[in-house]
């Protein structure tokens, strides 16, 4: 990952090979970086939001380059916008120099600083993100720093904390990124193996047997036919006292093939990404540690293969899940709830605050929201909606979907208690009313499927491929709860 720094200085006297600096919309300079008026009065760089132009050894100033950032109009600018242009500037800046030094726009009050210091450290390192491992030969320059531009003690904090939270999100990015053939369930253990030495956390890892004597029958038996056996993954950081834990919860499907129930051939390939919300899950512990934050968390992902073979599970077989429901199969291809109802019950033995799940579940959700959000759904108005803003705060939307009561009707069984299909109509939310049968304390549910990943870049600092969401979503929420606790002692 990038380096991100600050540096101390006014803009004109900053030495760099380049320095960028966000113009807002009709503005003018700052009057130290005349050398630049000339653009504007062209009309060749208006201020617009993503748009840019580069001087060469512009008069009075210390840097060899000024790049100029649009940032759109100054009343409707947000921190979102603010993340954008920095990773516009940084990927500007890749390529041409090793180190790019960024202004901040002003903003008044300290605490509004250490925001803007945060959310442009985010912004450039994920911005900068690209996953190219599996590349042979050609060699690609990365950008060496990105220095933030300050006169002020709060921007160090707030890189600080802006590079731990993105470094989060690439962890989830590069795990949802791996192939299926390198990203096993056994590769998920051992990169949650390497967060709980890194940062001194509890470690519980299920093998198939230990699965199938807890009697996580959902995991066991959608993991059944696999060559890469099951793992049920379980990561504590216990940083809070004797106070309840926020138990995460994401699946990881890490290849998702459908079971018998077999998807069709095409775009089979994106099921690689079906474990997105146990990489989530996974990014948000290696933030929690290193912010380590005051609370108890508790991370638990059930990772397998959904796969057929001449032991795989069948529709119309019955089982019995952890909490002792019976579900009858609808369809192999339902597998994420099976392991999620597993996990949920489980986690009922930590006498959790509250729980959150994510997971790429229902294509019915992609359908219902396109890209633009998760869905949100959940048995707790204030939970949701502190979700929510969690959610909107980190540029990571999600949006509430009802769990009706008629929902759950849909999923009722006829052998067995459930059924683990209500049908095509209001798929994600009889996926969610599913789930909700198995959260016995405050609980809320995210459907990542249409935002965990994809086919083009989303914005500035999103390019295709998994996008980590909701890993920022999860660091943000836990934050606002760390303080909470702070607040109440
Ligand atoms: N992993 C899929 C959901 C999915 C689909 C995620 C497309 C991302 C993109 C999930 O396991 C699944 O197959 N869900 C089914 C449920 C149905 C069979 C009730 C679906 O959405 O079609
Ligand atoms: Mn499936
Ligand atoms: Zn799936």
């Amino acid at each position: 990952m990038v380096e991100i720094v600050a540096k101390g200085g006014t803009p004109a006297r900053v030495q760099a090979e380049m320095l960028a600096v966000g113009v807002f919309k009709g503005d003018d300079l700052p009057s130290e970086l005349d050398a630049a008026a000339g653009v504007l009065s062209e009309g060749d760089f208006s201020g617009k939001k993503g748009e840019t132009a580069l001087l060469y050894a512009p008069d009075g100033l210390a840097a060899r380059r000024l790049l100029l950032v649009g940032l759109g109009d100054k009343s409707s600018f947000g921190l979102d916008d603010l993340r954008r242009a920095a990773a516009t500037a940084a990927k500007r800046a890749r390529g041409s120099v090793d180190e790019v030094a960024f202004v901040l726009p002003t903003s008044e009050g300290s605490a509004a600083r250490v925001a803007a210091a945060e959310v442009a450290a985010e912004g450039a390192a994920l911005g900068l993100y690209r996953f190219d491992r599996h590349k042979t030969g050609e060699e690609t320059r990365e950008l060496g720093a990105f220095a933030l531009v300050h006169d002020d003690e709060g921007t160090e904090e707030g890189a600080g904390r802006g590079t731990k939270i993105a470094a989060g999100a690439i962890l989830a990015r590069d795990l949802a990124n791996e192939p299926s053939n390198t990203a096993t369930p056994e590769y998920l253990a051992e990169r949650a193996r390497e967060i709980s030495d890194r940062y001194d956390m509890g470690l519980t890892i299920l093998d198939r047997a230990a699965i199938e004597a807890e009697g996580l029958n959902g995991l066991a038996t959608v993991g059944r036919s696999a060559r890469n056996e099951p793992r049920f993954i379980v990561l504590e950081h216990r940083r809070g006292g004797e106070a309840a834990p926020v138990v995460l919860v994401g699946k990881a499907v890490t290849f998702d093939s459908g079971g018998i129930s077999i998807k069709p051939s095409a775009g089979m390939e994106d099921m690689k990404y079906d474990m997105s919300g146990g990489a989530a899950v996974l990014g948000a512990m290696e933030s929690v540690g290193a912010l380590d934050l005051t609370l108890n968390v508790v991370a638990l992902v059930p990772a397998t293969e959904n796969l057929p073979g001449g032991d795989a599970f069948k529709p119309g077989d019955v089982l019995e899940l952890h909490s002792g429901k019976t579900v009858e199969i609808v369809t192999t291809d339902a597998e994420g709830r099976l392991i999620l109802a597993d996990a949920l019950s489980y986690a009922r033995r930590y006498e959790p605050a509250c729980v959150i799940d994510c997971a790429t579940l229902t294509g019915a959700c992609h359908v219902a929201l396109g890209d633009h959000a998760s869905g949100l759904m959940g048995n707790d108005d204030g939970l949701m909606d502190e979700v929510r803003k969690a959610g909107e705060a980190a540029g990571e939307r999600a949006w509430p979907l009802p769990l009706f009561e008629e929902y759950t009707e849909q999923i009722k069984g006829a052998t067995a208690d459930l059924k683990n299909s209500g049908g095509r109509y209001g798929g994600a939310s009889t996926a969610g009313a599913f789930l909700k049968e198995f959260a016995d304390y405050p609980w809320v549910h995210l459907d990542i499927a249409g935002t965990a990943y994809g086919k083009k870049a989303r914005n500035a600092y999103t390019p295709k491929g998994g996008t980590g969401t909701p890993a920022r979503t999860l660091v943000e929420f836990l934050r606002g709860r760390a303080r909470g606790a702070r607040s109440e002692r």
